[in-house]
């Protein structure tokens, strides 16, 4: 990291001890942060993003030691731990008793969503401030998460102290999130690492919490409000041949089109993910640009980041919140 990075963490780092809100970047999406153990500074959080206060915080952590003094760690939550972290699996366990994060980025629950993010930035920030960061994606609830600073400079500007600026995020989607309870696993976000690598990392089966929607008592999953990640222009799905009042997001093979991004043209999973926000983030501002009111998008492959960039895109696609 260059000294320009070090003097930023350093202010960022003041920042954050102040109460008050850094955008970090992360290898997932970037994050609005704030200090996971004051309750002021997460209540900020979500009047920044406009969040329904039910739907808790992810905190991160600077490494295991530091995941440990806050959650219950069985066997199997370490050896995922063990081989994921750092990266894009947060992990829902049980509050420990005596656990210091604010009651309200847990939402009340007696459980809490921990992860170690990967971009040496955020990274190095967390371990200079000592404790965790609560950070959700840094864009207003319900819109589309934000890949590059400039996407979080248009959503949130005026609401943060300072944007991190670590360059484009290398994946693109957000974390898997993977919930252990006793000897229960399950997904509750598809997310940056697929399931198929899950399994494979423990060894058995892993159930996916079908969607549904929050009882508005202890919510389960993320984004479980159906509507998320959603552009302006309206979202229509698993479009072969788009039309031509429609912009274009396209995958692999397809047909000439004016308003056209290709995700991924050699259908390659892991660059569509990271493509997927920022394309949607540009065909939206060609919509309004364009007067276009509809973004077509071509079929995605179900398997590995297929489900995170399906179920992203689900969500961008309903109209109902
Ligand atoms: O990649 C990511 O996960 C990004 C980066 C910034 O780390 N963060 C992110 O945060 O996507 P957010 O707030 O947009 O999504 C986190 C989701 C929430 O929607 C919430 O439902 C779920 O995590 N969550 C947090 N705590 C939970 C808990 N105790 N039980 C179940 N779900 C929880
Ligand atoms: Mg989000």
């Amino acid at each position: 990291m260059s000294a320009l990075d070090w003097q930023n963490i350093s202010k960022a780092a003041d920042i954050i001890r102040n109460g008050q809100l850094v955008a970090v970047p992360t290898e997932t999406v970037y994050g609005l942060a704030g200090d996971a153990t004051n309750d002021r500074a997460v209540a900020k959080i979500f009047e920044a993003k406009g969040r329904p206060s039910f739907n808790p915080l992810i905190s991160h952590i600077a490494d295991l030691d530091m995941a440990k003094s806050l959650a219950e760690f069985s066997d199997l939550a370490e050896s995922l731990a063990t081989a994921l972290w750092p990266g894009p699996l947060t992990l829902v366990l049980p509050r420990r008793q005596n656990c210091p994060v604010s009651k309200l980025a847990c939402a009340g629950l007696d459980t809490i969503a921990l992860r170690q993010p990967k971009h040496p930035i955020t990274l190095a920030l967390i371990k200079s401030l000592g404790r965790p960061l609560a950070a959700p994606s840094a864009n207003p609830s319900g819109q589309i998460s934000p890949t590059i600073a400039d996407h979080v400079r248009a959503g949130l500007g005026s609401k943060v102290d300072l944007i991190l600026d670590g360059g484009p995020c290398n994946i693109g989607v957000e974390s898997a999130i993977v919930k252990i309870s006793g000897n229960d696993v399950v997904l509750l976000r598809p997310g940056g690492i697929s399931r198929e690598e899950l399994q494979k990392c423990i060894g058995r089966p892993i159930s996916l919490l079908e969607h549904s929607q929050p009882d508005g008592t202890a919510i389960e999953a993320p984004g479980m409000l159906t509507s998320h990640y959603a552009p302006n222009a309206k979202v229509r799905l698993d479009v072969i041949t788009p039309q031509e009042d429609e912009a274009f997001l396209a995958f692999g093979d397809s047909p000439l089109h004016d308003h056209k991004l290709n995700l991924s043209p050699s259908r390659d999973l892991t660059e569509a993910a990271a493509n997927l926000f920022s394309m949607l983030h540009t065909l939206d501002n060609l919509c309004k640009e364009k007067n276009i009111h509809k973004i077509a998008v071509s079929p995605i492959p179900k398997n590995g980041l297929g489900d995170a960039i399906n179920d992203r895109l689900r969500r961008a696609a309903a109209t109902e919140k």
